[in-house]
């Protein structure tokens, strides 16, 4: 039996990273004025409460309980917080409303005594015993890891909902200035290489297994479609974009914390079935995955690179992710996370929808610590998301990771690229 955490994962580095998300959740939770804390601004989610108890009880869960077999702190909390929802309408998600949250001050003591216990198993238990389903590869402190990052974009686009008298408001600079217009990049036909291998340090269910799909030539827009390119659609009739609001006859954006002239630089944060609507009236579509895969990481040497710009680990200078800011930037803003055909922003400053419904890769098993975390979301309603937005944490951001919602989801920090073959 092997009881050493894998490679490239120590348990100073497993616990600095559960410090930092835990302290990220604070100040995330920080921004919500007290009494907006019962609320439902996304009425398809639960209330911030849940959050603040969801996040330590599915870390407990997860790595105390089911992989290392401790027993429940308090079983109904653990119940209650558990899994959060993802209901298709808002008549389904009705269903699911209750008024009988506990108080704030008992679910931080449930969570405060979460973290000594979880802090303690990353710490001084074994993590890794690859004869163990939840703990190959030490997979259930990874699992615990990344989700509650994927919880701070999930609580920022929340906060983003909010009055501005329910939250504290960021100070940031904005930047809209003109960008040379975009153009379209010929991809020739070539190989991407889907998923993960099972030697990555870790990886979620859905990117596994690995698998090459030859992609036929297309081409692709350097830049993302911005809020400049949308207008032209309104005028022509289409839908405007969830982030816009008219005041006195003019389009304005309602950004994380404050509402700003439509910075027509950005890229248009839309739901996959209005991106799809651009597409078609433009006569052009949206991308495969692997047509977004050959777009990001492929090269004319046919060499395909860990990310767009190659293999140095993301920083700032290669996009906006990692909470450098809350909203986007003008979609010219990483010439130096360009990807070798000179495809611009392809990851951060918004997810970009991909045409394909989010479905298992060949060889898909549901992995032993979240069974659920992919499986239930089968259903040919979601679409892969790729990249990163302005608030996901650069620990995500690898070439196998697959995001996805369903296409009428108005809430997600977005954007989307025109294809055409
Ligand atoms: C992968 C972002 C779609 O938020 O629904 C968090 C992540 N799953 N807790 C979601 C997730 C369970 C998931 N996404
Ligand atoms: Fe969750």
């Amino acid at each position: 039996m092997t009881t050493v955490v894998g490679a490239g994962l120590d348990r100073s580095r497993m616990l600095d990273w559960y410090r930092r998300n835990r302290a990220r959740s604070a100040r995330l939770f920080e921004l919500v004025a007290p009494e907006a804390f019962d609320c439902r601004p996304i009425p398809l989610r639960h209330p911030f409460i849940f959050y603040e108890g969801h996040l330590p009880a599915f870390s407990y869960l997860t790595l105390n309980e089911r992989a290392l077999g401790e027993p429940p702190l308090d079983a109904r909390l653990e119940r209650l917080f558990e899994r959060g929802i993802d209901p298709a309408s808002p008549a389904a998600a009705a269903e699911h409303t209750r008024n009988d949250w506990p108080t704030r001050s008992a679910v931080r003591a449930f969570a405060d005594a979460c973290d000594v216990r979880v802090l303690d198993a990353l710490a001084h238990a074994p993590l890794r015993d690859d004869a163990q389903p939840r703990m190959w590869h030490a997979q259930s402190a990874w699992t615990i890891l990344e989700h509650e990052p994927m919880h701070h974009e999930t609580l920022t686009y929340i906060i983003h909902q909010l009055e501005p008298a329910q939250k504290r408001r960021v100070e940031q600079d904005h930047r809209d200035a003109a960008i040379a217009p975009s153009a379209p990049i010929a991809i020739p036909a070539g190989v991407a290489t889907l998923g993960a291998d099972d030697d990555a340090p870790f990886g979620w269910d859905n990117e596994f297994e690995r698998h090459e799909v030859a992609v036929p030539a297309f081409a692709i827009e350097r830049y993302p479609v911005t809020n400049a390119d949308w207008q032209r659609f309104v005028a022509a009739g289409g839908p405007p974009p969830p982030f816009w609001i008219e005041r006195d006859g003019a389009w304005r954006l309602r950004g994380a914390f404050e509402e700003l002239p439509l910075p027509g630089s950005w890229p248009v944060y839309v739901s996959h079935q209005q991106a799809t609507a651009y597409a078609r009236w433009a006569g052009r579509r949206l991308p495969s995955e692997s047509e977004y895969h050959r777009a990001a990481f492929g090269s004319p040497a046919n060499l395909e690179r860990p990310f767009p710009w190659g293999d140095r680990p993301p920083g700032p200078e290669h996009g906006n992710f990692d909470f450098q800011r809350f909203d986007p930037e003008p979609v010219d803003a990483h010439p130096a996370g360009q990807s070798a055909w000179g495809v611009a922003d392809l990851i951060g400053n918004g997810w970009e929808w991909t045409a394909t419904p989010f479905a298992p890769f060949p060889g898909f098993t549901p992995m032993a610590s979240y069974p659920q975390y992919s499986a239930d979301f089968f259903d040919g309603r979601h679409y892969v998301m790729k990249g990163a937005s302005p608030v996901t944490a650069v620990e995500l951001i690898r070439r196998s990771f697959r995001n996805w919602f369903y296409d009428d989801y108005p809430f997600m920090y977005a954007k989307f690229r025109l294809v055409s073959s």
